[in-house]
């Protein structure tokens, strides 16, 4: 009878609560101690988290409130992360605290401790943004689609939370949240959480965030927006210049969520949107859950780059559900993803197509191997990036060597077991974040010990470089495509245009890839002319293009085309080889005379990455 009157108190306090209560002893482990974070879980955590903020785009400020439910077990402080950020007050239980702002560090900020005690259930801090939000991307309209109304968006991952929220900014303790946003009255506020599709008269917005998510999941972006259907689930929002353009690009959305939940069972978020932001977001796509944040470089005309949506809604999956434990433990978010992604575009366009695009990969981890050497510790699966940023190990090793190795054993165990068990592990580890160790026993329990399968797990995810049994898918379309620049660069004979007006964007890339830089320019010169690589409305094509002319020496012809790109875009994946490019072809002179006027543009992350690259 106790037993079923606890059962019942129990439940209900469950079904109530937003986020209910989670034992702080699974803080203690060793293996999910998170280095990047001044919290102490163990002790205190936050559970919800109610927001409410005013932006001024004069200012370029966030100001108000961060107030949190609370869960602790008779401690007497609580610890939250901040950098750069404005403290007015705190208060506990609604009463106001003296708190303490301890250290100073150029990576993860400042730990602000809160004195409570056993009674205390909830805390508040007002505070404002400084120009050191480093997650805060303020733009001048000149700097929009439109060009007619500023723009705000921001960029949580890894350890950015902290620069505009106060929070225990780690990936393994997850809260709820709502959210009041006032902004001006002709802009139109969202968030990774419920939207509207309109603008409210008032400028005032509230969202609501029931799940709970880790705060680098916690997102905002407003601007002059407007919202446009994909189907029943699916949406976009966009400036309203580029509306149109992302609803048939991204038309194919609705099927992707479909065949993903075919796939891995129910996708639990409700809606999936995604809105396109201006061209200096730094990342091609962010999985803010609910709504997608993607670079408008995505927006290729005829749908051939949205593999990255189908890698961000994959994660609302591999990440968003089940989440790294720690910044360590980054490939069971990205190598998952990659791996997914890759199934949904092989169930929506066939293994042709998705082997296209995996053998695109496959060459991408080559290079990053070769770049960080292939003794390197940072191409282990599971890395050590105490003391450092975490954004260092966001390398293709996390990426491509992880989904390689998913592909290795779902080629061992074959692929109907491998879902089963994929589908398994979200579903049993869903809202809940998962280390590198915790994922290993997992695999060993429920998928290769009852099987009797020994696979080198252990080399996989400590050791360097690549296996040998690293899977490579093969391609004819690529062989075929081999075979056209072989003929070309042997006799000069221009590919067949019956041929080459059916290659996808996939065989563009990698005849482009397969040029040899050392190549006479005038190679360049004629496939230039014939094919307009320089001038291709497709960021991915003339990023290529731009990189490899570089090497060569045909840049000297098409400067102003580069200059104008790196001023353009932000996207810090097309940025870094571009530099590095013209860095290594010794013409570092350009490189900083073109991003002197590029600079401005960017955001943080990416003026990060190319100030270190820049004054090596
Ligand atoms: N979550 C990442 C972006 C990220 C990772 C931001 C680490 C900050 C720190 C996102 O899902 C991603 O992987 N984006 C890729 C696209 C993808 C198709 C490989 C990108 O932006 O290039
Ligand atoms: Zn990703």
């Amino acid at each position: 009878m106790k037993h079923f009157l606890f059962l019942i108190i129990s439940c209900s306090f469950m079904m109530c609560s937003t986020a209910p209560e989670t034992p702080l002893s699974q803080y203690s482990s060793k293996d999910r101690k998170d280095t990047h974070s001044f919290a102490e879980p163990s002790k205190a955590i936050c559970t919800h988290l109610d927001l409410t903020l005013k932006a001024d785009f004069k200012s370029k400020t966030l100001t108000g409130t961060a107030r949190y439910d609370i869960q602790h077990d008779n401690a007497d402080e609580i610890i939250l992360d901040i950098k750069g950020l404005d403290i007015a007050s705190v208060r506990v239980n609604n009463a106001v605290v003296e708190h303490t702002v301890k250290g100073n560090d150029p990576i993860k900020g400042s730990a602000l401790h809160i004195p409570i005690s056993a009674d205390s259930k909830s805390i508040a801090i007002d505070y404002s943004t400084t120009a050191d939000a480093e997650a805060v991307q303020w733009l001048d309209p000149i700097q929009t689609a439109d060009k007619t109304h500023p723009f705000l968006f921001t960029q949580g991952q890894a350890i950015l939370t902290r620069t505009w929220i106060p929070c225990q900014d780690s990936p393994g303790i997850r809260i709820s949240y709502n959210a009041e946003i006032e902004v001006p009255e002709a802009l139109m506020a969202v968030m990774s959480a419920s939207n509207t599709t309109s603008k409210a008269p008032n400028g005032k917005y509230t969202f609501e965030m029931k799940q709970a998510i880790p705060p680098y999941l916690i997102a905002l972006a407003i601007g002059n927006l407007e919202f446009g259907k994909v189907g029943a689930r699916t949406g976009v929002y966009a400036e309203p210049s580029m509306l149109e353009k992302s609803v048939y690009e991204f038309g194919e959305m609705e099927k992707m969520l479909v065949l993903a939940e075919e796939l891995y069972g129910p996708y639990l978020w409700d809606r999936y949107d995604v809105i396109v932001l201006p061209p200096s977001f730094p990342f091609g796509g962010m999985e803010n859950p609910r709504l997608t944040f993607a670079t408008p470089t995505i927006i290729a005309g005829d749908r051939s780059l949205t593999s990255l949506i189908a890698h961000e809604l994959a994660h609302s999956w591999s990440g968003n559900l089940v989440t790294n434990a720690t910044w360590d433990d980054f490939w069971l978010n990205e190598g998952f993803t990659v791996y997914f992604e890759n199934r949904i575009m092989e169930a929506l366009y066939g293994k042709e197509y998705a082997d296209m695009l995996s053998l695109l990969g496959h060459q991408d981890l080559e290079h990053e191997i070769k770049d960080l050497g292939a003794h390197s510790h940072d191409t282990h699966l599971k890395l050590n990036l105490a003391g450092r940023n975490p954004d260092d190990g966001m390398t293709d090793i996390a990426y491509e060597k992880g989904a390689h190795f998913l592909r290795m054993i779902e080629s061992k165990v074959g692929r109907e077991t491998f879902d089963a068990f994929l589908k398994k592990y979200f579903n049993e580890n869903k809202f809940k974040s998962m280390s590198t160790t915790e994922f290993e026993s997992y695999l060993a329990k429920n998928l290769l010990e009852e099987r009797g399968i020994e696979i080198n797990t252990d080399e996989w995810i400590y050791g360097a470089g690549l296996p040998e049994n690293c899977p490579v898918s093969r391609s004819d379309k690529f062989v075929s495509v081999e075979k056209s620049l072989g003929a070309f660069i042997e006799t000069g004979a221009i590919p067949d245009d019956a041929l080459t007006d059916a290659w996808t964007t996939h065989e563009w890339l990698h005849f482009i890839r397969s040029i040899d830089k050392d190549a006479p320019m005038d190679v360049f010169k004629v496939l230039d002319t014939k094919y307009s690589f320089t001038h291709s409305g497709n960021s991915e094509i003339a990023a290529a293009w731009y990189e490899k002319s570089i090497h060569n020496g045909y840049y000297k012809n098409i400067t102003p085309e580069i200059e104008r790109f790196l001023i353009q875009v932000g996207r810090r994946k097309f940025l870094t080889p571009l530099y590095r490019a013209l860095k290594e072809n010794k013409d570092l002179e350009t490189a900083k005379a073109i991003y002197a006027k590029a600079r401005q543009n960017y955001h943080s992350v990416s003026k990060q990455t190319m100030d270190v690259l820049l004054s090596e």
